[in-house]
């Protein structure tokens, strides 16, 4: 097990100035107030996923970010429904990392962005990664202005959801944790011994 209980927060925009970003960070100085440690991840330079190409500094940076992580909060951009193309390509990079670990979500939207955090939430459910039940979903031009939430509900929720990420990403990790030491075979962990 880890020394520290680490939170990894992957930005999915590219856009200068991004209001899933903003929030990102502000979650992430959060889950740092309950006691994590913080990394923060952007999906930018990342190449598209190609299973023959070379190996590369940036895949490599991304993979030790993704491993260090026990939880880690995905942040998109509405993009027609979906997530943006930069972090979905962040997710087909990786499969088994993700196992065991909790996810949480924002999403930059005009519409709430549900839509956007199902499909974050299937792709994670494929790797075997648990999900927060809930997440945020943040109306930038309304609710941010000058790196700040404006909105004392939704930065209500974001703490929230900051806090649970870590209390419950505790318990998650430590039980997938003491599955792979135990040998019981009636666990997922067990796919993951090595
Ligand atoms: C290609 C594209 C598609 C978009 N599709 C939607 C959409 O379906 N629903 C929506 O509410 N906003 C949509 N938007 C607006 C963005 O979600 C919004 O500007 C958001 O703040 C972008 O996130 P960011 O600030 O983190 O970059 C779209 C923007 C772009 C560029």
């Amino acid at each position: 097990m880890k020394a520290t209980f680490n939170v990894l927060g992957v930005a999915g925009s590219t856009r200068h100035g991004s209001y899933s970003a903003q929030t990102l960070n502000i979650a992430l100085g959060y889950s740092k107030k309950y006691g994590a440690e913080v990394r923060l991840l952007e999906v930018g330079r990342l190449p598209i996923y190609d299973p023959n190409a070379p190996a590369s500094t940036e895949v490599e940076q991304a993979a030790s970010a993704v491993v260090w992580a026990n939880a880690i909060i995905l942040a998109s951009p509405d993009y027609h429904g979906s997530m943006s193309g930069a972090l979905k390509n962040l997710l087909d990079h990786f499969y088994e990392e993700f196992a065991g670990k909790l996810f949480g979500y924002i999403v930059a939207s005009h519409e709430k962005g549900l839509t956007v955090m199902d499909q974050m939430r299937t792709a994670v459910r494929q790797c075997y990664g648990w999900s927060m039940p809930y997440g945020v979903s943040i109306n930038g031009p309304q609710d941010i202005s000058g790196g700040k939430i404006v909105n004392t509900r939704l930065s209500n929720r974001l703490q929230m959801m900051s806090r649970d990420l870590v209390v419950y990403g505790k318990l998650v990790e430590g039980q997938f944790e003491r599955d792979l030491e135990s040998s019981e075979q009636d666990t997922f962990a067990a796919h993951y011994r090595r």
